[in-house]
C-alpha cells in the first residue's frame, strides 16, 4: 500500500525569513542561533502563528520586525524561544563553594546577589536559603536576591514561586523543612516558597545584552550560569564585561559548569576557579 507523504504545512519557515528573525534575536537578546536552530525556531513559533492567524512565516517575520509597533509580539517571541531549564541547587558544588569558601570573605556585610538568567527563580530561592540560613547564623547582617530574565512569563512564575512537588528532591532535607509550604492537592502535589524568601527576592524583567539599569552596582556575588552558553564568544564577553561594572570590588562572579572563559578572562576580573572569577580589590 503506497504511503500518503503529508501535505506541507503552509506554515514553513524559509531560510531568509529564519536569517531575518535568528539576525534580530542574536542583535536585540544575544541569543545565536545558528542553521541547526532553525527547526527548533520554527517548531517553537508556530503555535504563536497559529494564535495570531498567520498563514504565512513570512507574515509573522514582518510584523515582528516592521508593524508590531508596540513590541509586544517581540516579548511573545523572546519567550518562547528561549530555553528555561533550571532546577533547584543546579551544579550543587557551587552552593558548597559559595556558602563554605566565597561568602566568608564578606562576614558581617549586607549581601547583595544576582541569579542573571534566572528562569523560574529555582537559582534565586536557592541562594536565598543559604542566605537567609547565615543570616540565621548571625555570620551575615542581611541578604537580597535579585533574578532578571527576559522571559516574562518565566519571571511570573518565579514570582509565584510554586513547583512541582517533584522539584523539592534536589533541596536539602534540612531547607525543605525550613522554606517550603506544601499543597493539600493529592493529585497535582505542589511546593510554594515560604513568604520570607519570596519578600528577600525581588525578580525584574532585564536584557542582559542591555545596560541593566535597574540593577545595583554592589553585588557581591553574580550568578550567570547556564545562560551565556546561548551567546556567542563576543557577545559572551561584552556581557561578562558588563556583569563585572555591576560587582562591589572583591566580589565573584559565577559562571555555569560548562561556561568557563579560561582562555579570555576579562579586564578587572581574575580567575579564582576555572568557573569563578573575582572582582579585583
Ligand atoms: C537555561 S536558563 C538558566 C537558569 C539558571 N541560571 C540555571 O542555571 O539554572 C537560561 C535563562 O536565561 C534567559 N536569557 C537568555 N537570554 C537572556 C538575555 N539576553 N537577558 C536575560 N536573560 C536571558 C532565558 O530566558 C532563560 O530563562
Amino acid at each position: 500500500m503506497n504511503k500518503k507523504t503529508p501535505p506541507a504545512t503552509p506554515r514553513q519557515l524559509d531560510k531568509s525569513d529564519f536569517r531575518r528573525l535568528s539576525t534580530f534575536i542574536h542583535n536585540t537578546f544575544g541569543i545565536y542561533l545558528p542553521d541547526r536552530k532553525y527547526y527548533l525556531l520554527q517548531n517553537r513559533l508556530q503555535p504563536r502563528l497559529k494564535k495570531l492567524g498567520f498563514t504565512s512565516f513570512s507574515d509573522y517575520v514582518d510584523y515582528v520586525l516592521q508593524q508590531d509597533k508596540k513590541g509586544e509580539e517581540v516579548f511573545e517571541m523572546i519567550d518562547v524561544v528561549s530555553t528555561n531549564k533550571t532546577e533547584f541547587f543546579r551544579e550543587k558544588e557551587h552552593f558548597d563553594i559559595f556558602q563554605n569558601e566565597l561568602l566568608p570573605c564578606f562576614y558581617g556585610q549586607y549581601i547583595k546577589t544576582w541569579s542573571a538568567g534566572c528562569s523560574s527563580g529555582e537559582e534565586a530561592y536557592s541562594l536565598s536559603m543559604v542566605l537567609d540560613e547565615e543570616k540565621q547564623t548571625g555570620r551575615i547582617a542581611g541578604f537580597m536576591v535579585y533574578g532578571n530574565d527576559i522571559s516574562q512569563s518565566i519571571l511570573n512564575k518565579a514570582v509565584k514561586a510554586i513547583y512541582p512537588f517533584d522539584q523539592a528532591k534536589s533541596i536539602p532535607p534540612n531547607y525543605r523543612h525550613k522554606y517550603l509550604l506544601r499543597s493539600k492537592d493529592k493529585e497535582n502535589p505542589t511546593i510554594r516558597i515560604v513568604p520570607k524568601l519570596r519578600a528577600k527576592t525581588r525578580f525584574v524583567w532585564e536584557n542582559l545584552v542591555g545596560e541593566h539599569d535597574s540593577m545595583p552596582n554592589d553585588f557581591q556575588f553574580i550568578f550567570c550560569r547556564n545562560t551565556l552558553i546561548y551567546f556567542d564568544q563576543e557577545t559572551q564577553l561584552r556581557v561578562v564585561d558588563r556583569l563585572t561594572k555591576h560587582l562591589a570590588s572583591g566580589g565573584f562572579l559565577i559562571l555555569g559548569h560548562s561556561e568557563s572563559l579560561v582562555n579570555r578572562i576579562p579586564k578587572g576580573l581574575k580567575l579564582y576557579s576555572p568557573t569563578i572569577y573575582k572582582k579585583e580589590i
